[in-house]
């Protein structure tokens, strides 16, 4: 696959994607393998809200990830699974050995019935068998839904049932540093409201006492115990469905949003190769799970797609101490390093020392995503772990996006720090203003929008189309609208500032704010909530909750304790509120509708101006709000 090697040839590359957006992805997609090649390389535009990408074509992906591999590359490691306990054997698989495993997987869903376009949900921590799961999935058109295994038995319900999976795949239980998360257990709890559901494939991997229900459950080991290691992959369309994976946003439910098949695997193939300059024969290390989109697209997908060795890392950066990420660099000899800004800040205030005795001279490349990067931060992964000698690749993108859409490409594009950049090639970012048209020029800042489809792009919502269209192409008419709020540079640099919709980013995670609030009201003794984002030193931003009670309540410590409580099991641990104020009302306008922007200052502690609110029904409330901030 080509690859971009000097800020020259990024330039005439991106001028060419711009002119000739098919010429330049049809050449791309060459380098594929497919079963037959496509009669048109793009249909359907954002009025429509209609796009298709190498229609026509048929391919299968998992023969371009794992078969494409073995004649060259069958004994080499295909992914290195690092375990929580650092004193615990490291596992690999070779490009043999996994399509093996994968076939085999293949096989045995087969055999339970599992068909083209089935859903199927994957709760699993990071062990290979996640992988596995995913890529038997797509060998037999399966749509996999994994699940982050860090969700409720709520989440995990709701997400179930609005995709109709038939099958969920899980293991019993798994340790993340000393905390043992019982995974069957809470799927238990999940099943018993998922009606879809046929079967529970549970892969042993911590011998935990569980209860099998005969019938519904049913150990991996014995599903591929007779299985056939050789599996003929399916042929699928380029725009068969991939994978569903579900994403807040400012409103409802999260929302499934939906990948297909030959754009995805082409966009994310590509910018794997482009954006980590990745060399033949080098280990990457992406320390996402593989809940998330980055898990999907840089730790599954587009190493395996580029025949690389890739490291699935199931433990913390904090157990048994602060050292494991480099440790695990020195023991892997990783060369490429990506990871989100919340664990570079975490690790920061430990000093030195957690480099002592650590060899990091493999290191080549450094990436970041998730979250804006702040510069101290930056420049301390620069220093401490890059020893200024890697270039930093602070990669902007989205689930929605599929893969990267902005950031620099290794050694190519002269960095900026906290900026991630230029876009890719296929990629038009422009930026808005509050009356819906584009900001030319530079050094102008304004709501993030994409002009022109790129192959990677999610096409819908799982069974709900108008709300894909609604959510993405509404705000703008002929536009992706990201939700991002953006700069441009006077060098046309882009730097991300951060959601202007009501999502926050916690830790790298996305966390709607009507979620949580949904959660919190659900208490017995809450009558409303609004939760905004306040800046956070390590997550990046944190939750503030401000909670109204129906009555007196004794302990607000013991209310704010059982809040949070709640919310870790509605949604999930990282999704409890940082703070908690009890208050007696909130700041709504004379319609009804609170004021977040006094909120959200009240919450960042910045309440010397906080603009006009005279439009307020009872003013009153903010100073109240204002003298109680916690
Ligand atoms: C934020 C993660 C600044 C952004 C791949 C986006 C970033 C949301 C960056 C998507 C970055 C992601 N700089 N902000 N490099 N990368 N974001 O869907 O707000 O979990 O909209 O995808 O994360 O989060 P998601």
């Amino acid at each position: 696959m080509k690859q971009i090697s000097t800020f020259e040839e990024y330039k005439a590359e991106y001028k060419r994607s711009v002119e000739q957006p098919e010429q330049f992805w049809s050449e791309v997609a060459e380098d594929f393998e497919w079963k037959k090649k496509w009669n048109t390389v793009l249909d359907g535009n954002f009025e429509q809200v209609n796009i298709k990408w190498f229609d026509g074509a048929e391919l299968n992906i998992t023969e371009n990830c794992l078969d494409r591999n073995l004649k060259e590359k069958g004994n080499q490691t295909a992914i290195i699974w690092e375990p929580n306990d650092p004193n615990e054997k490291f596992r690999t698989l070779t490009y043999k050995e996994l399509h093996a495993e994968v076939c085999r997987f293949a096989n045995a869903l087969k055999n339970l019935g599992v068909n083209k376009g089935d859903r199927i949900c994957i709760y699993m921590p990071m062990i290979p068998e996640g992988a596995i799961a995913m890529l038997a999935c797509a060998r037999i058109g399966a749509i996999h839904s994994v699940v982050f295994a860090g969700f409720s038995a709520a989440s995990l319900i709701d997400r179930i049932n609005d995709s109709q999976c038939s099958f969920v795949i899980t293991a019993d239980a798994v340790y993340r540093g000393e905390k043992k998360i019982e995974l069957k257990k809470i799927v238990d709890e999940a099943l018993l409201q998922t009606p879809s559901i046929k079967n529970c494939i549970v892969f042993n991997h911590r011998d935990s006492a569980i209860e099998m229900k005969p019938e519904r459950d049913l150990w991996w080991k014995d599903l591929v115990k007779d299985a056939s290691a050789e599996h003929a992959a399916g042929s699928m369309n380029a725009e068969d469905p991939l994978f569903i994976l579900y994403t807040s946003g400012s409103t409802g439910k999260p929302k499934g949003v939906l990948h297909t098949t030959a754009g995805y695997m082409v966009y994310v193939g590509y910018t794997f190769k482009n954006v980590f300059n990745y060399k033949e024969g080098e280990v990457f290390c992406c320390t996402a799970d593989i809940g998330w989109v980055t898990g999907h697209s840089y730790l599954v997908y587009g190493p395996l797609l580029n025949g690389a060795t890739t490291i699935m890392f199931e433990g913390t950066p904090a157990y048994p101490d602060h050292g494991r990420f480099w440790d695990m660099i020195d023991k892997h000899r990783v060369n490429i390093f990506y990871t989100a800004p919340t664990a570079i800040r975490s690790l920061q205030a430990h000093g030195n020392e957690i480099f002592k005795n650590k060899n990091l001279s493999s290191l080549r490349v450094l990436g970041t995503v998730g979250e804006p990067i702040n510069e101290e931060a930056w420049h301390w992964y620069n220093e401490n772990v890059g020893k200024s000698n890697c270039p930093i690749v602070d990669t902007w993108w989205q689930t929605e996006t599929g893969g990267v859409l902005i950031s620099p490409i290794a050694n190519v594009t002269p960095l900026k720090p906290s900026f991630a950049t230029l876009p890719m090639p296929g990629v038009q970012p422009v930026l808005m203003n509050g009356d819906g048209e584009e900001i030319s020029g530079n050094g102008v800042e304004g709501n993030l929008c994409i002009k022109f489809p790129w192959p990677g792009m999610a096409r819908t919502v799982f069974g709900d189309h108008e709300r894909f269209r609604q959510t993405y192409f509404s705000t703008y008419k002929g536009y992706y609208f990201t939700g991002d709020g953006c700069k441009r540079d006077e060098d046309g640099y882009y730097r991300i500032t951060g959601r202007v919709d009501d999502v926050i980013n916690v830790s790298g995670h996305r966390i709607g704010t009507g979620e949580v609030e949904d959660a919190i009201d659900e208490h017995n003794v809450v009558v409303e909530s609004a939760v905004v984002g306040f800046p956070h030193d390590i997550k990046g931003q944190g939750i503030y909750a401000f909670v109204i009670c129906d009555k007196k309540v004794d302990d607000d410590e013991v209310l704010r304790k059982e809040i949070r409580e709640h919310v870790s099991k509605v949604i999930g641990a990282f999704a409890r509120p940082d703070k908690i104020q009890i208050v007696k009302g909130l700041p709504k306008t004379r319609s009804g509708k609170i004021m977040r922007r006094i909120l959200r200052k009240i919450a960042e502690g910045d309440t010397s101006n906080l603009g006009d609110t005279t439009t307020l029904l009872d003013p009153a409330v903010v100073d109240e709000i204002k003298a109680g901030a916690v």
